[in-house]
């Protein structure tokens, strides 16, 4: 979880008054006990933790089905998108599940 690193104070607004949000990134659990309740319960914790330090939370992942709807489940609803973030992005293609990434869509709780 981080906030910009270039804002040195660590209000969850910024000086207009407007939230900043907290970026959740990178969840993964162990291949063999996915599907079981462990990533949820995670986002879960996640929340708790943050619930009083944050407005609102933002994620962004690949365009897959399966993260989009588990993100979804867990709370959060679909923000943006940017388009062809992989290729501009990384040096090598990114691949989930076999499927290459093309845009990162970004997805957001409010507290
Ligand atoms: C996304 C992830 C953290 C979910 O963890 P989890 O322990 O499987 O989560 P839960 O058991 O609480 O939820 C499972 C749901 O997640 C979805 N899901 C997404 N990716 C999945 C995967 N690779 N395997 C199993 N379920 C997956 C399923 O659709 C499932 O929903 P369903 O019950 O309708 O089938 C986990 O699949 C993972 O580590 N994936 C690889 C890393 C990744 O893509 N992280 C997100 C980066 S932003």
């Amino acid at each position: 979880m981080y906030r910009d690193p270039s804002r040195a104070d660590s209000s969850p607004y910024s000086s207009r008054g407007a939230p900043r949000p907290t970026i959740l990134k990178n969840i993964a659990t162990y291949e063999e006990c996915r599907g079981q309740g462990h990533g949820r319960r995670l986002v879960e914790y996640i929340f708790e933790h943050y619930r009083d330090r944050c407005r609102v939370m933002v994620v962004g992942t690949g365009d897959r089905p399966r993260i989009l709807r588990f993100y979804e489940r867990c709370g959060f609803a679909a923000s943006h998108r940017v388009e062809n973030f992989f290729l501009d992005h990384y040096d090598h293609p990114i691949f989930d599940c076999g499927e290459r990434l093309v845009d990162m869509v970004y997805l957001r709780k409010e507290f």
